[in-house]
């Protein structure tokens, strides 16, 4: 009697390596994403900044202090000038036990330089970071999936998940694209009240297929209730593995984290 091939369970509950395996190495650079791959992180997730001449980069703050070597906003710096820091020495000074030479005088990439890097088998999970500042960032971004391949022709991706706080900015990706997934993400201050009303639910799948809550502030009926009304629910940033035993049993179907091999033998187990 043939055995059934267990199915991987990553293909129900995705592993999303936050900024790459940013538990490891400097966030947002080739090695953090490559890392996140090898640790079997199902996308990579991306923070979006723009440049002063336009194109998009792979970082999480609006400054280049914290995880380069220089100062100074992005929207203020061209390409070139944002090529030249250094964005893993910071990550050995944070982090000496985790310190590795290979990191000493990585550069920022941009988003094409990480596509073409991991190419269209890989999946990308990407934030618009305060598209506020920079107009025309969701506009440049479909070019950059579109011209990558990672759109087709008309216009659907199995590879890209979209994700912002900005709903506006979601909006905007969806009339420019009704057919790319989108995740609205959420922040909640105050422990145990994070609710999600009817209102909010019908609104929001107007135009995403999930929310990504911060994990800390929802409950099992939050989670209940988004994914009756079918919702996708990934909770972000879930580092620990008995935070990520609760979530799935509560009925997650995917989160972020720093440390995709944690996730990945949680997964495993389940
Ligand atoms: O995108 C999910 C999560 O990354 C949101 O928080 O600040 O890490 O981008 P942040
Ligand atoms: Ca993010």
């Amino acid at each position: 009697q043939a055995r059934t091939k267990k199915p991987n369970p990553s293909d129900s509950i995705l592993n999303i390596a936050h900024r790459g395996a940013s538990g490891y190495a400097p966030e947002h650079t080739i090695p953090a994403y490559a890392l996140g791959q090898k640790m079997k992180g199902d996308y990579i997730e991306i923070d979006l900044q723009m440049t002063k001449d336009g194109h998009l980069i792979a970082m999480h703050d609006e400054t280049v202090d914290r995880t380069t070597n220089g100062t100074g906003w992005v929207k203020d710096m061209t390409l070139a000038e944002i090529k030249k820091l250094d964005a893993g020495s910071w990550f050995n000074e944070k982090y000496p036990a985790l310190a590795n030479p290979a990191y000493v005088g990585l550069k920022v990439p941009t988003l094409e330089e990480v596509i073409h890097r991991f190419g269209r088998n890989a999946r990308y999970y990407i934030e618009t970071k305060a598209p506020e500042v920079y107009p025309g960032m969701e506009e440049e971004l479909l070019r950059v999936l579109k011209q990558t391949g990672l759109i087709n022709g008309r216009g659907r991706t199995n590879k890209v998940i979209i994700q912002s706080f900005s709903q506006e900015s979601l909006l905007k990706v969806h009339q420019l694209n009704p057919r790319i997934p989108l995740v609205q993400l959420l922040w909640y201050e105050t422990a145990g009240t994070a609710q999600i009303t009817d209102e909010e639910i019908k609104n929001i799948k107007r135009y995403a297929v999930g929310v990504g809550p911060n994990y800390d502030k929802i409950d099992q009926a939050y989670v209940s209730k988004g994914r009756q009304a079918g919702l996708e629910i990934h909770p972000y940033t879930v580092n620990e593995p008995s935070e990520m035993k609760k979530l799935i049993r509560w009925g997650v179907t995917g989160m972020f984290t720093n440390y995709p091999d944690r996730l990945h033998r949680v997964l495993c187990e389940v």
